[in-house]
């Protein structure tokens, strides 16, 4: 044998490798001059390198994973090195990346922050980000690159601004030359309960709580003539009314069969979202039912507090956000004029059975914008000119002889 070590490397030396990736192991003489090396290749997987230097491939699956040992050999003597360190290449499934999207319900002005998380942190990825629009097809999504990100960023968030209604969002990573993508990351949503945009969503009864067996339905509007009926449970689980309910038309009834709690949305074939409404249905013996939509400032609004069986013997509490604000035998909470201040988490109370809290949304009066003060002057001007100058030319005077012979200014 020769002195010289030989040495398995990986190129590029990233950590962990993908199913489909482009790699090359290579074998390393350490100061090997510019002696003739041949090579020898000892792998504990069934297809056997050649013997070079190098073994390139070009998209490796799991059948190469494996220890891999080389071994150099001058090609003028019968001298070689020592085998090499085992050298273990271990080849994953394709990554699926996680999306994580804040906040979930946009609120005025507010940015929201897009986070893609490969479980591989470290290694040399670049992460792209899309807009997801619906498709019919298979209940999916088709995906546009939101601007600055064709080429990747190198950092693992982007933030969206001035964003104003339902959206979804979807990302993945890529890394090396071509570039090796993961597998796209499932969406995920961002919320608006008002209406903003031209489809829309409402729900019938306008309730957010609702126990098993009452009938409600949700109803898509807009110029599309195909819409699907999102829903996102808590167990994460993105499905369409087919699967809870039934679609006629743009309405979904749904089959309240099952306790949950859900956020519903409409989708339109033309790619659109509508705005979207928390619901719960539950088997209790007492809901609250507040507004599944946003109210507005001003609107008076009440909410019931709404009993299965039972006779009224005793007080009912109702809270806002943790706090008690009635306690008689009414089973109606009235807010004559609501304002931003009375939007919140409520719940009531009879008899130590507590309801599910509620979120009532407020959603402020549009005021006029300044921008309409200059027209309003310009229109003020304009009608002032054109019903002075008729006055001004209707001023008519007799002539001071007392002749038939008139004047005017
Ligand atoms: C990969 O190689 C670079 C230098 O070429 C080195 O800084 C880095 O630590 C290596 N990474 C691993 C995981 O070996
Ligand atoms: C994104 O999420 C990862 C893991 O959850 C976290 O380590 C990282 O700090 C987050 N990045 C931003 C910008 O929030
Ligand atoms: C609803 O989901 C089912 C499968 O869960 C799918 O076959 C169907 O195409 C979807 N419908 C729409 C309108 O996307
Ligand atoms: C949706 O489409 C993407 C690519 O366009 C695909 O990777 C994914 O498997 C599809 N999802 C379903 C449920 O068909
Ligand atoms: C849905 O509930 C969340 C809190 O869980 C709240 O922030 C959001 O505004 C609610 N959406 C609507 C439309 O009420």
């Amino acid at each position: 044998t020769v002195p010289n070590k030989a040495v398995v490397t990986l190129q590029p030396n990233w950590s962990e490798i993908y199913r489909g990736e482009t790699i090359t192991l290579r074998c390393e003489i350490k100061d090997g001059g510019d002696t003739d090396w041949e090579y020898e290749w000892r792998t504990t997987n069934s297809e056997k390198p050649l013997n070079q230097n190098e073994l390139s491939i070009r998209s490796v699956s799991a059948s190469h994973s494996g220890v891999y040992r080389c071994k150099g050999r001058k090609k003028s003597e019968k001298s070689s090195t020592d085998w090499s360190d085992p050298f273990k290449l271990t080849v994953s499934d394709k990554p699926r990346p996680v999306l994580n999207v804040s906040p979930s319900w946009l609120s005025a002005g507010a940015s929201v922050t897009l986070n893609c998380s490969v479980e591989d942190q470290s290694a040399g990825w670049r992460f792209y980000w899309y807009k997801a629009a619906p498709i019919q097809l298979d209940d999916n999504y088709s995906y546009e690159l939101l601007p600055g990100s064709s080429g990747g960023t190198e950092q693992d968030s982007y933030i969206v601004h001035g964003q104003t209604h339902t959206a979804g969002y979807v990302c993945r990573a890529g890394r090396g030359d071509p570039v090796y993508y993961t597998y796209h990351s499932q969406p995920k949503f961002v919320w608006t309960g008002d209406f903003h945009s031209s489809v829309s969503l409402t729900v019938s009864p306008d309730k957010a709580q609702h126990f098993i067996s009452d009938s409600m339905s949700l109803k898509c509007k807009g110029n599309s003539g195909e819409w699907r009926v999102m829903r996102l449970a808590t167990d994460s689980h993105l499905s369409n009314c087919s699967s809870w309910g039934t679609m006629i038309g743009s309405t979904c009834s749904l089959e309240t069969v099952r306790s949950s709690y859900a956020v519903y949305w409409c989708e339109s074939e033309s790619g659109e979202f509508s705005n979207a409404v928390n619901i719960t249905i539950q088997y209790t013996h007492i809901i609250l039912q507040s507004p599944a939509h946003p109210v507005t400032e001003g609107d008076s609004v009440s909410l019931n507090c709404y009993l299965r069986r039972e006779v009224i013997e005793s007080s009912v509490f109702f809270y806002h956000n943790d706090k008690l604000i009635q306690n008689d035998t009414r089973l109606e909470l009235d807010i004559s004029a609501v304002s931003k201040s009375d939007e919140g988490f409520y719940k009531c109370q009879y008899s130590r059975k507590e309801s599910a809290p509620s979120w009532m949304s407020v959603q402020a009066v549009s005021r006029p914008k300044s921008s309409s003060v200059p027209v309003l002057l310009i229109v003020g001007l304009v009608c002032g000119i054109v019903l002075v100058i008729p006055l001004l030319v209707l001023f008519c005077y007799r002539a001071s002889n007392g002749e038939n012979f008139y004047f005017c200014n």
